[in-house]
Order: C-alpha cells, then sequence, then structure tokens
C-alpha cells in the first residue's frame, strides 16, 4: 500500500510526504522502489509542513477559536503532514540486504512492507524464535530467530522498565532454547521470585509445562531432599497432564565452597581476600566453619595474628550474610554436590533453573558466583586440556537478573580500587569458553560500558527514563534515532538489535507472550494424544477382529 512520497533525503534519512488519509507509526517500517533499489526506511518522527503565513494562522486559529469553520482554500498544496524516517538498508537485485549507500530519488512513492520485504531482511533464518517482526502496535506473521551459535557468546542485554516484559521474555528465550532439538545450547537461570516453573500466579504457566521440560530441564529447589523425577500434573481444558521433571535439592554444604566463591562475588577487600586464603591454607576444608563458628580473638591467634581484627570481624560478617541461615548453605556435610550436578547438566544443554524465593540477596550473590565461576573454570580448563571435548560442549549462558547490581559502577569498585566480580570477568573474557551473560536490567543506565557494549544482541523493552536509554542508545549500532520509540513501546513490543545474528538493523518485534506458547504446544499435545487413542481403538478392533476369526 502506497503511504506516501519522498519529498527530501539527506545523508541516510528520508522525509516523505504522508497521503492522505493514511496513519503512518513511529518505528514503522516502510520501502521505496527506485532504480531497481529497494529502500527499507524506518520512521521516527514526524513534522507538518506548512507555507502558510504568520498572518494566516494567526487569523485561522482565532476563527476556530470563536467557534466558526476553518476553510483553507489549496489546503493540500500548502499544508501536509511529513514523516521522518532512516534508510536502515537497501536490497539490490541480488537480493542481498546492504547497509545504505545511496537514497532514493525525491518524489519516489513509499510503500508498506508485505511478506515477501520482510522475508527478504532475513529475520527469520535463526533458530530461536522469539516473536513476531511488528509494524507499529501491531504485530505480523513473520517470526524473528535469533541464530544461538552466533548470539550466545556473545552475550544478550535484555532491559526495560518494570512490567515491560523482561520476564517473559527470559521464560520465552528458555522455552526456545529447549525447542532445538538438538542439545546445542544451555541455560542457567536464578529465580528469585518463583515466577519461570509455574508461572508468577496460578493460572499462569511457566517451564513446567513445556513438553520439552521432560527431556530438557533441571530444576533446582528445596522441594525434594534427594535427586529425583518428580511428577507434576495440571489441568488444561479439562484434561490431566503430566510432567515427570528431574529435580535436585537446592543444599550445598560449606565444605564444597572455596575463598573464590566469595571472592569472585566482588564484595572482599584486598585485605579480607588475604584473610580468606589464609584460612583456607591453614584449616584446609574446615576453612569456612572456622571463620565463621570461631571467636575473632581464636582466628587472631590461629592465624599467627596475621590478619587484623578489624579484618576478621568485617570478614565474618560478610560471610555469615552471604552464607544466610542455613536453607541453602549447610554447615554439615550434605549428601549431594549440587555445584557438580549443574556442570552435568550445563554439559547435556539443559536449562538449569534454581528456584530460591526465600533466599536473601548475600545467598543469591554467592549460590550465583559459585555456579557461575565453577561453569567458566571447567569450560576454560576443557578449552586449554582438551579442544576437542570443549567443542562439543554446547554454548552456556547464565542469566543475571538485576545484572545493574553485579556490573555497575558502583558495584565494580572498590574504595581505591576495580574489584572484578565473576560476571565482569564472564562479560570480558567468557567469549573464548563458550560461556556468557544473559543480563536482565531495569537499569541499563547504571551499567558499565563494556558490558553494554560486549553484549553484541540486547533486546531493549520499553524504557522511558532517559538515562536508561540514553546509554543504550550511546553503546549500540543502529539505534541513533530511536529515543522516541523506546520510550513508547507497549508491553511485550521490543526493539532487537543483534548484529552478530545477521540483522542490519534494529528490528521492531512483539515478544511471544509465554502463556500463547504453552497454549498452543498444549493445543498440539491434546490433538496428538486424542490421534493417539483414536489409533489405540482402531488397533484394539482389529486385534479383536484378528482373535474373532
Ligand atoms: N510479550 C508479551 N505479550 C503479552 N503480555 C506480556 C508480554 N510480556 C509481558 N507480558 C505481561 O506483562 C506482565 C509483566 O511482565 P513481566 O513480569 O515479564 O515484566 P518484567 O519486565 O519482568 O517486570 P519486573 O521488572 O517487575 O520483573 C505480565 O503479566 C505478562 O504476562
Ligand atoms: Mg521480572
Amino acid at each position: 500500500m502506497k503511504v506516501g512520497v519522498v519529498v527530501w533525503a539527506e545523508g541516510n534519512i528520508v522525509k516523505f510526504r504522508v497521503a492522505e488519509g493514511v496513519r503512518v507509526e513511529r518505528g514503522q517500517l516502510l520501502k521505496v522502489y527506485d532504480k531497481e533499489v529497494k529502500y527499507i526506511l524506518r520512521v521516527f518522527d514526524f513534522r507538518p509542513e506548512s507555507l502558510l503565513t504568520p498572518a494566516e494562522i494567526a487569523r485561522l486559529s482565532h476563527k476556530r477559536e470563536r467557534g466558526e469553520d476553518v476553510v483553507l482554500y489549496d489546503k493540500s498544496l500548502r499544508l501536509y503532514d511529513t514523516a521522518i524516517a532512516t534508510i536502515i538498508a537497501q536490497i539490490e537485485e541480488d537480493a542481498i540486504v546492504h547497509g545504505p549507500t545511496s537514497v532514493p530519488s525525491l518524489f519516489s512513492n513509499v510503500e508498506t512492507l508485505d511478506e515477501l520485504d520482510l522475508e527478504q531482511l532475513n529475520l527469520d533464518n535463526g533458530d530461536l524464535v522469539i516473536g513476531y517482526v511488528r509494524i507499529g502496535h501491531k504485530a505480523t506473521n513473520v517470526e524473528i530467530k535469533l541464530k544461538g551459535e552466533k548470539v550466545f557468546p556473545h552475550h544478550i542485554l535484555i532491559s526495560g522498565v518494570t512490567g515491560a516484559g523482561k520476564s517473559n521474555l527470559g521464560k520465552v528465550l528458555a522455552g526456545a532454547v529447549m525447542s532445538v532439538p538438538e542439545p546445542k545450547y544451555s541455560l542457567v537461570l536464578f529465580d528469585t521470585e518463583s515466577e519461570y516453573f509455574q508461572g508468577a500466579r496460578p493460572g499462569l504457566f511457566g517451564l513446567v509445562h513445556l513438553p520439552e521440560a521432560e527431556e530438557r530441564l533441571f530444576y533446582v529447589s528445596n522441594i525434594v531432599s534427594e535427586p529425583t523425577k518428580v511428577e507434576f500434573r495440571f489441568t488444561y481444558k479439562g484434561v490431566e497432564i503430566k510432567r515427570r521433571i528431574f529435580v535436585h535439592p537446592l543444599e550445598i554444604s560449606y565444605s564444597k565452597l572455596y575463598p573464590l566463591d566469595f571472592i569472585l562475588t566482588g564484595e572482599f577487600t584486598p585485605p579480607q581476600e588475604e584473610l580468606l586464603w589464609l584460612a583456607w591454607k591453614t584449616k584446609r576444608s574446615d576453612w569456612l566453619e572456622f571463620l565463621t563458628e570461631s571467636t575473632t580473638s581464636l582466628i587472631y591467634r590461629a592465624l599467627s595474628k596475621m590478619a587484623h581484627v578489624n579484618t576478621i570481624n568485617t570478614t565474618k560478617r560478610k560471610l555469615r550474610h552471604m552464607l544466610g541461615s542455613g536453607e541453602i548453605f549447610k554447615k554439615n556435610d550434605v549428601e549431594t554436590d549440587l555445584l557438580q550436578a549443574i556442570i552435568g547438566a550445563v554439559g547435556r544443554g539443559k536449562v538449569v533453573l534454581v528456584d530460591m524465593p526465600h533466599a536473601t540477596e548475600g545467598e543469591e550473590k554467592l549460590l550465583a558466583t559459585a555456579i557461575a565461576r565453577r561453569i567458566f573454570k571447567v569450560y576454560e580448563e576443557i578449552r586449554k586440556n582438551a579442544p576437542h571435548e570443549w567443542e562439543k560442549l554446547p554454548y552456556v549462558m547464565i542469566m543475571v537478573e538485576e545484572a545493574h547490581k553485579y556490573l555497575s559502577k558502583q558495584s565494580l569498585t572498590g574504595i581505591s580500587d576495580v574489584r572484578e566480580n565473576i560476571f565482569s570477568i564472564i562479560s570480558k573474557r567468557g567469549r573464548k569458553y563458550k560461556v556468557s551473560g544473559l543480563y536482565i536490567t531495569q537499569m541499563p543506565g547504571e551499567l558499565i560500558e563494556p558490558v553494554i557494549r560486549q553484549a553484541l544482541t540486547k533486546i531493549i523493552l520499553s524504557l522511558p527514563t532517559r538515562p536508561d536509554y540514553q546509554k543504550i542508545i550511546e553503546y549500540s549500532p543502529y539505534l541513533d534515532e530511536a529515543s522516541q520509540e523506546l520510550k513508547a513501546l507497549d508491553k511485550g513490543e521490543a526493539l532487537v538489535v543483534s548484529p552478530v545474528s545477521g540483522l542490519r538493523f534494529a528490528a521492531p518485534i512483539k515478544v511471544f507472550c509465554f502463556e500463547d506458547i504453552i497454549k498452543e504446544k498444549l493445543d498440539e499435545e491434546l490433538a496428538f494424544k486424542s490421534v493417539k487413542v483414536l489409533d489405540k481403538k482402531k488397533y484394539g478392533k482389529t486385534f479383536t477382529t484378528s482373535h474373532d476369526t
């Protein structure tokens, strides 16, 4: 459909006159054909074009104010709407999408995209499907699929204001990972709200409802006391459905923790770190109990006065804060080895979901650090010592909700030094080892720049505050003119920037609603079940018949 005519083109900006009666939306993708080249445009602003004199405007507005009719002769020649758009790509005869290197001629027609145009943009040739291409606020039928192999090693950043749809997107991504037939990717999720497994509220869905969960989900929770398969039942459209899911207890004994698990939270000063190492050298596997249970004076003496009393006191306090009250981290030995089990699951391409609704901030930080550190260490070692084995390992991505808590300037800077934590290390070095971060935050403005820059795939949901969207725009390609659009996104609407996935512009997307994915899958499952029941009946009948004869 024709929506306008080009009236100006300069640099990679095109201004076009909007056809009368047509509504063009901010963020909309459009096309212009000119001399065998198809230009793809993206609208970012509007401006009325007026040739009226100030005297005419004063006279006409005064008339309207008094309630009189305003008749403007030659209106369409003297007053019209224009839209301003960036050229995001040009497609030449070879049908390959290129960055723009020319502009369309004046008075070329501007048209809406059809499905063929969208297909040419190569938005759906990956293996991780996350939503539909969006035109304005309307979803099309064309899916957006990210290329997991390219996207996984380079980190993903998901940002959006509260309620914008970050957790929904997290579930959609987890579902996409589980749906890839080969166990090529693994994902580690930490859920402090208990919204991923069964959904945040009754009536909503979670990962357990996915048929693939039986094979691909590794659930860590305190609902069991030993690793085992648990049957979960739910009813959908009056039919009872069962899932047998592997569940591992959420418990780690002190003896499985090392100084680096604490140090790499980034919470300890150099003298405190030294104290941890000193305790480890002196007490080995009892080091943690020794530091948390013994009196300060006993520690002071046992370590030959090599640590300050003040340092001992603050370190004890920090350790206790992280270890919590014994819900997750247990003083006594436990029979399971959660950290080892997670490494195994990651190596088999599972989605590991650590459900910890009652964890304190300290426990969450320690657990996430201990898990991320082991994964990174194992992948690094295998890469160095057995590169062929490493080649076969799945890409692993570790989710960091509230990423600004781990990766802000403030969290990474001590009084006089820059303190690394495991996630800042992974964001810098993980790529080489197939280990990466899925950073989720409502405050991207707080993140340190390298994290924003190194997350080569960014999914930006609604972000109304300037410091947040500006920071993202500053460190991402293709977003120069997107500020107005980022402010105006609705729930589940986003812009996807992913040059690694072959997207050469910020793609407007409507993220799938996780509930809809589940309903579709469950409908398929029920249809399949009823076919099986029918088959059985048929088979049963034939069987009986054959017996009869
Ligand atoms: N793509 C979508 N389509 C339809 N509904 C959605 C979509 N994304 C999110 N929603 C709905 O919006 C609500 C908030 O979504 P969600 O919990 O994912 O937001 P959030 O960004 O994680 O918020 P918070 O910052 O509070 O954690 C939910 O009820 C969810 O069902
Ligand atoms: Mg959320």
